[in-house]
C-alpha cells in the first residue's frame, strides 16, 4: 500500500484471518500436507509483521480449531512441531528486544494443549504484555462456541456466589468473559482457500464483521492481497442496523 493510500482510510482496528489452504497447497505440489503448514507459518510471519507496519491494532490468526484434532496424529504433531519453533523464535526475539512491538495473546483453551506449548505461550504473554504497536491474538485450540461455553462457565459460577445477577446479564457481560474480553470486534475477516465459511471462528464476535473471501491458498498470501481486503473493506457501507 502506498503512503497515499494508506492516509486516505480509515484502516479496520481489527482483522482475523481464518489461515486455510495449506493441505492443499501442499498436495498440489506432491508435497506432505506438513510441507503445507510449514510455509503457512511463514505466511503468517509476513502478514503479522506486515499488518504491525501498517499500522493494524489487532490481528487475529486462526492455526488450530478445537475441531483440528480429528486430523491423523502425525498432522497434528507436525502443526504442534511448528507452534513451538514458532514461540521459540517469538520468545527469542522478545529477550533480544527484536520485536517489532507485538504483544500476544492466546484465544483459547489451555487445556489440552502440550504442556511445553502452553509455558512457551505463557512466557511469550508475560514478556510481551507491555507491547503496544498490535496485539496478535493466536487462536489455538480455539473454538468460538468452546469459548461460549467457557463465558457461560464463568457467569454461571458468578451468579452462584452472587457476584452476578442473572436477570442483569448484559452482551457485555458475555464480550467480558470471552478469550477477547477488552478488544475490540473483528472489523474484517478474511479467509482464504475458496471456503465460505466460519468454520467456528469468532462466532460471538463476527455479528457485524465484514467478510473477506478468495481462492488464494493461505501459503500464498502475499501481503498485496491484504492491500486488497483492506481496500475493498473500506468501500463496504456498514449500516449496523441503521439507515
Ligand atoms: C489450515 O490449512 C491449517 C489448519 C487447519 C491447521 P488446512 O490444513 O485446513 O488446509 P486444507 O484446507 O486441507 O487445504
Ligand atoms: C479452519 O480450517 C481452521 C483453521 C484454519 C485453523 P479447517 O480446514 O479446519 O475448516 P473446515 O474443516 O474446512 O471447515
Ligand atoms: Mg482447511
Amino acid at each position: 500500500m502506498t503512503q497515499e493510500q494508506l492516509s486516505s482510510i480509515i484502516l479496520p482496528k481489527h482483522i482475523g484471518i481464518i489461515m486455510d489452504g495449506n493441505g492443499r497447497w501442499a498436495t498440489r505440489r506432491g508435497l506432505e500436507r506438513s510441507e503445507g503448514h510449514k510455509a503457512g507459518a511463514n505466511a503468517f510471519r509476513r502478514i503479522c509483521d506486515y499488518g504491525a507496519d501498517l499500522g493494524i491494532e489487532y490481528m487475529t490468526f486462526y492455526a488450530f480449531s478445537t475441531e483440528n484434532w480429528r486430523r491423523p496424529p502425525k498432522e497434528v504433531a507436525a502443526i504442534m512441531k511448528l507452534f513451538r519453533d514458532y514461540l521459540e523464535e517469538a520468545n527469542e526475539r522478545e529477550k533480544e528486544n527484536e520485536s517489532r512491538g507485538l504483544r500476544f495473546h492466546l484465544i483459547g483453551e489451555r487445556k489440552g494443549l502440550p504442556s511445553d506449548i502452553i509455558s512457551r505461550l505463557d512466557t511469550l504473554e508475560k514478556n510481551s504484555a507491555d507491547k503496544k504497536v498490535m496485539t496478535v491474538n493466536l487462536a489455538i485450540n480455539y473454538g468460538g462456541r468452546d469459548e461460549i461455553v467457557h463465558a457461560f462457565r464463568e457467569l454461571a459460577r458468578k451468579a452462584k456466589n452472587g457476584a452476578v445477577n442473572p436477570d442483569k446479564i448484559t452482551e457485555e457481560d458475555i464480550a467480558d468473559n470471552l478469550f477477547t474480553a477488552g478488544q475490540p470486534d473483528p472489523d474484517l475477516i478474511i479467509r482464504p482457500s475458496g471456503e465460505y465459511r466460519l468454520s467456528n471462528f469468532m462466532t460471538w464476535q463476527s455479528a457485524y464483521s465484514e467478510f473477506w473471501f478468495s481462492d488464494i491458498l493461505w501459503p500464498d498470501f502475499t501481503t498485496d492481497d491484504l492491500d486488497r481486503a483492506i481496500l475493498d473493506y473500506c468501500h463496504r457501507n456498514r449500516r449496523f442496523g441503521g439507515v
